[in-house]
């Protein structure tokens, strides 16, 4: 996978969202290159990675931008979200308040990329034991809100070749 985008079918801008420390970037580093920093950075300014995938013989090129889930950070958005036609919104299931918020993204997501496909986000999936977020409540959410669910952990794994690849599959 170089720089050229030669043999590419498909380009989609994906934007990552959500409250600060919630596992964002670290989502992103463990599906681009299959890496996690327990130690990692809250994200200053915007960043994006690329990831290549074949999906039904097609070629997609992921262009996936993150950044800072600090309040004191955002007054990026309008680029940050022009052209995306996905998001991944992401929530840590230890912390009740990171799942409140979530409303608050999903209108910021409304004003600055309408019809855009989400694909809601419990992270942390290891730390169960100090479950904050029932499964079945962030579920039923996301039906209500339209939204696609899953519940991830950038440590372990889990389903975060899901989350991603869902989110590609269905804006393909
Ligand atoms: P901002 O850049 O400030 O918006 O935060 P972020 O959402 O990018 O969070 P980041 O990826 O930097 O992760 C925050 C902390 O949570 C780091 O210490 C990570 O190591 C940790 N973390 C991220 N994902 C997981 C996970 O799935 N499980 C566990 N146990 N820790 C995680
Ligand atoms: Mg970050």
């Amino acid at each position: 996978q170089g720089d050229s985008d030669e043999g590419i079918d498909y380009m989609f801008k994906v934007v990552m969202v959500g409250d600060s420390g919630v596992g964002k970037s670290q989502l992103l580093n463990r599906f681009v290159r299959n890496e996690f920093q327990m130690k990692s950075k809250a994200t200053i300014g915007v960043e994006f990675l690329t990831k290549t995938v074949v999906m039904d013989h097609k070629v997609v090129k992921a262009q996936i931008w993150d950044t800072a889930g600090q309040e004191r950070y955002q007054a990026i958005t309008t680029a940050y979200y022009r052209g995306a036609t996905g998001a991944l919104l992401a929530y840590d299931i230890t912390n009740r308040q990171s799942f409140d918020h979530v409303e608050k993204w999903l209108d910021e997501l409304r004003v600055h990329a309408d019809n855009i496909i989400v694909m809601l986000v419990g992270n942390k999936s290891d730390l169960s034991s100090g479950r904050a977020v029932p499964m079945e409540e962030a579920k039923d959410f996301a039906k209500q809100k339209g939204l696609f669910f899953v519940e991830t952990s950038a440590l372990d794994s889990n389903n975060v070749e899901s989350a991603f690849l869902g989110l590609l599959s269905q804006i393909y």
